[in-house]
């Protein structure tokens, strides 16, 4: 009997095809909808395989389910959606996507920068709407971006990708991160700074931590009022790295001036979110890695992980190297 591979989005012909090639494979038919959770536990009783999604939830009580499961490929960098330590104890691999998405996710999470500095959507709204009636000084003035100062928390791989991007915009770069990054501070003339240091300095205050225990939450209204007035907060990591009711009540005392969203505490957000009606703030749906050339990318290595996990290999991006050990 084939292993049995249970792939929890729609995904293209060729990934599909790849898979089918060697196992028995089933998919869940809908692009924008997440597999029901029963469905789900469901089909990881019999699954030696899961190519899962960020909506997917990998906890304990899915892989008690689980009888032959070997493998999760996540196809994210991000690893909040599982329980790892869980995964390990099960004897479970744990792999995401990192690398392949790197340079496009710093892409997007600058260009959410630029846009929110520039007030590009609302200015694209605004001809569409047939606003635009004359040139004038003032009008949709932004704010620069060149010659000002980024603070990026969280300065692994996308964070130093966003750096370098900052550095062609002749920007100062300031970072909070864990662990120093020499390479970036030889290299980019990053510049280390505590937490309150960077918020107090920087002008653009860019998220780029990873979701884990200890950075949930890690922004309060306390942290926003540290701000400059005129600074800009960018996220394109996760939503609950943030309070987001202090967010929004930061915004409306203008204790800062912007906010660009790539990712939320709930997503997708209600068609009510009061994010949605302040002008100042662009939302985007979680975008950050949505190329194709990127997507497939990711979904290529999900299936490598999940071949070399099935063929007695090793997988390129074990998460949980633990389960190495565990028997
Ligand atoms: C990730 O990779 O973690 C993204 O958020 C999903 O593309």
């Amino acid at each position: 009997m084939k292993p049995f591979v249970y792939v929890t989005r729609q995904v293209p012909d060729a990934i599909y095809k790849r898979l089918a090639a060697k196992y028995d494979v089933e998919m869940w038919k809908e692009a924008d909808k997440a597999v029901p959770r029963e469905i789900l536990l469901d089909k990881v009783s019999k699954a030696d395989a899961l190519l899962t999604v960020i909506t997917d939830v990998v906890d304990e009580e899915l892989f008690s389910r689980a009888s032959s499961l070997k493998v999760v490929a996540n196809m994210a960098v991000g690893i909040d959606n599982i329980d790892l330590d869980a995964a390990s104890r099960y004897g479970v691999s744990i792999c995401n996507t990192p690398d392949v998405l790197t340079d496009t996710t710093a892409d997007l999470t600058f260009t959410l920068l630029l846009a929110t500095a520039r007030r590009v959507t609302e200015a694209a709204e605004f001809v569409k709407e047939g606003k635009w009636t004359s040139w004038a000084p003032m009008m949709l003035v932004g704010t620069d971006v060149h010659h000002k100062k980024i603070g990026i928390v969280g300065m692994g791989k996308i964070g130093t990708a966003v750096a370098k991007r900052a550095a062609g915009f002749d920007m100062d770069i300031l970072y909070h991160n864990r662990n120093r990054h020499e390479v970036a501070e030889e290299m980019l003339g990053a510049q280390y700074r505590s937490l309150d240091g960077l918020l107090e300095e920087a002008d653009f205050i860019v998220c780029l931590a990873p979701l884990n225990d200890d950075t949930r939450g890690l922004f309060q209204r306390e942290h926003f009022q540290k701000m400059k007035k005129e600074a800009i907060f960018i996220n394109a990591s996760r939503g609950p790295i943030i309070n987001e009711q202090a967010l929004i009540e930061a915004l409306e005392a203008k204790e800062i001036a912007a906010a660009g969203l790539d990712v939320f505490d709930k997503e997708p957000i209600h068609t009510d979110h009061p994010f949605l009606t302040m002008k100042n703030v662009v939302s985007l749906p979680h975008i950050g890695s949505a190329t194709k050339e990127t997507r497939m990318a990711m979904m290529r290595t999900c299936c490598e992980n999940i071949e070399a996990v099935i063929d007695d290999g090793h997988p390129r991006t074990l998460v949980n190297k633990e389960v190495l050990h565990f028997d």
